[in-house]
């Protein structure tokens, strides 16, 4: 029998591929962000090295498949295909929400790729309000079968709320993060789903033992969206613009964590290496994406994910070499002007 999440998965992933689900009348203001190009850059393009470490895993380039599916049948071969991508381009990847295979162990098949990407960074998922339901032991347990390197918590309100079956009772969970961040086995980081990590929200995470927040910005997928078009009238489609743009949430966030060892990674509607280094140059250690990753291996498997990924760093390498710069350390002491609609935002 498909279960209530199989089918929420399944749904989740055709509404994605084939409906209108991103944001209409906000975007991440990336192009609020400007650049110092430098005509007379002074290094070879052929210098730039984009490689990078993010908790004690290497990247060749800073780039982590956000977290897309897990726990229905066909989740396995998306998780697949855009794991081997993801191990020949030497980058990370983020897997779905592991509910499903905590209350059915039969499902961990479909998250399971360590058998064609041994070597990248891995994350798990939950949803922060599975940690009401499930104790640290049996989080472990299931981190430990798939070989995850690091455990994101999703926090989802905005999304839950216009969930048909969303659950909505948020309280306590800024002190079970706390808790859990203590009591996982691997590293744990915080991450939204489309619609932003704000100043205030980065702050009551400061203390914790998170290790990174991935920002999940908006601009680009809308999980108020998504879920508003599981309602039969549409229901809920008034919240597909909430949200912080995502260049604002990672000035937020950065602001907030600054003076930790805390990361932080831009994510949410990021689209291109262009906007990947104007990222990295507001300070993000890592970047990445969901939607262009799942569109590109259902249309073409995992040879379409692997051109994705190359095409991707290749622009970050010339928007590195159009600024100067050679390496990561270079592009975070590098400088951007803010400009228009995101610089207002800040100023507030
Ligand atoms: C089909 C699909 C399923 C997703 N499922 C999860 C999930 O289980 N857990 C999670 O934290 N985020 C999930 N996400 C959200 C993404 O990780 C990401 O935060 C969001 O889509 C915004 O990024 P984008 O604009 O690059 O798509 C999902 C995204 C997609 C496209």
């Amino acid at each position: 029998m498909v279960s209530v999440i199989e089918k929420r998965k399944k749904e989740h992933l055709e509404l994605c591929v084939k409906k209108d689900v991103l944001f209409h009348n906000k975007t991440t203001l990336f192009e609020d962000v400007e650049l110092s190009y430098k005509a007379l850059p002074e290094i070879s393009m052929s210098e730039v090295d984009l490689s990078t470490s993010f908790l004690g895993k290497k990247f060749s380039f800073p780039f982590l498949a956000s977290a897309i599916t897990g726990g229905a049948q066909v989740s396995k071969k998306v998780n697949l295909e855009i794991a081997s991508a993801c191990q020949e381009l030497g980058v990370g990847m983020g897997l779905g929400s592991m509910r499903a295979m905590i209350q059915q162990p039969s499902l961990k098949e479909t998250y399971y790729v360590r058998g064609v990407a041994p070597d990248i960074f891995l994350a798990g998922n939950l949803g922060a309000a599975q940690l009401k339901q499930f104790t640290p032991e049996k989080i472990n347990e299931a981190l430990d079968s798939i070989e995850a390197d690091a455990l994101a918590i999703h926090v989802n309100a905005a999304q839950e709320a216009v969930q048909p079956e969303g659950d909505v009772d948020f309280t306590g969970l800024i002190t079970k993060i706390a808790e859990y961040s203590e009591k996982i086995s691997v590293p744990v980081y915080v991450k939204e789903v489309g619609h932003g990590i704000s100043f205030e929200v980065a702050s009551a995470l400061r203390g914790t033992s998170i290790k990174a927040i991935d920002v999940q910005g908006a601009g680009g997928t809308s999980w108020t969206a998504v879920d508003a078009l599981r309602h039969k009238e549409g229901f809920g489609l008034i919240f597909r613009d909430f949200g912080l743009p995502t260049a604002v949430s990672l000035i937020e966030t950065k602001t907030a964590l600054s003076g930790t060892d805390k990361k932080v990674i831009a994510s949410g509607g990021i689209r291109n290496g262009l906007e990947a280094v104007k990222a990295l140059v507001l300070g993000a250690d890592l970047c990445g994406n969901a939607l262009p990753l799942l569109k590109v291996q259902q249309k073409k498997g995992t040879k379409g994910v692997r051109e994705y990924l190359l095409n991707f760093k290749k622009e970050m390498q010339i928007t590195s070499f159009l600024i100067g710069c050679k390496d990561i350390n270079e592009i975070h002491s590098e400088k951007a002007l803010l400009l228009g609609k995101l610089r207002d935002w800040v100023k507030e």
